[in-house]
């Protein structure tokens, strides 16, 4: 009996969070659209392709650099690569998570 009681929580709880976190979606599919929005003007997204910016290093390489683990964290706190011509980005959690789910699909 304690469990059914416990039922409506849960399901209220699913409710408020699901749509708010926008993990409905596949993570990775998330990350990539938010790349695509963020990022892709400079950096080359995908498993492919070079980046629309020449020396603009393509993701898929960020591995070599970044440790991924970390990145999603770096994305939350605000990314400045150190270098003028990129405008500073922030990521919230979920979000930053989602970037980091794609970023390890594409390595090479
Ligand atoms: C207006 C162009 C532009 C946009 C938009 C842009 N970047 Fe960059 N980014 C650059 C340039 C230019 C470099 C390389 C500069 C250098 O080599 O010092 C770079 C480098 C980086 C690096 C360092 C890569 C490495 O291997 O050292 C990271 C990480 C990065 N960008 C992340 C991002 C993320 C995440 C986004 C989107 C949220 C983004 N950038 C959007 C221009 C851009």
């Amino acid at each position: 009996m304690r469990y059914v009681r416990f039922l409506p929580a849960v399901s209220l709880f699913a409710l408020v969070w699901l749509p708010v976190s926008a993990q409905a979606q596949d993570p990775a599919e998330t990350g990539r659209a938010l790349l695509q929005q963020a990022c892709a003007s400079c950096h080359a997204i995908g498993k492919t392709g070079d980046s629309p910016r020449p020396g603009v290093p393509p993701f898929r390489g960020l591995s070599r650099s970044y440790d991924l683990d970390q990145f999603p964290r770096q994305l939350q706190a605000g990314i400045v690569s150190g270098h003028p011509d990129m405008p500073e980005f922030k990521f919230n959690e979920a979000d930053a998570h989602a970037v980091g789910v794609y970023l390890r699909s594409i390595q090479e």
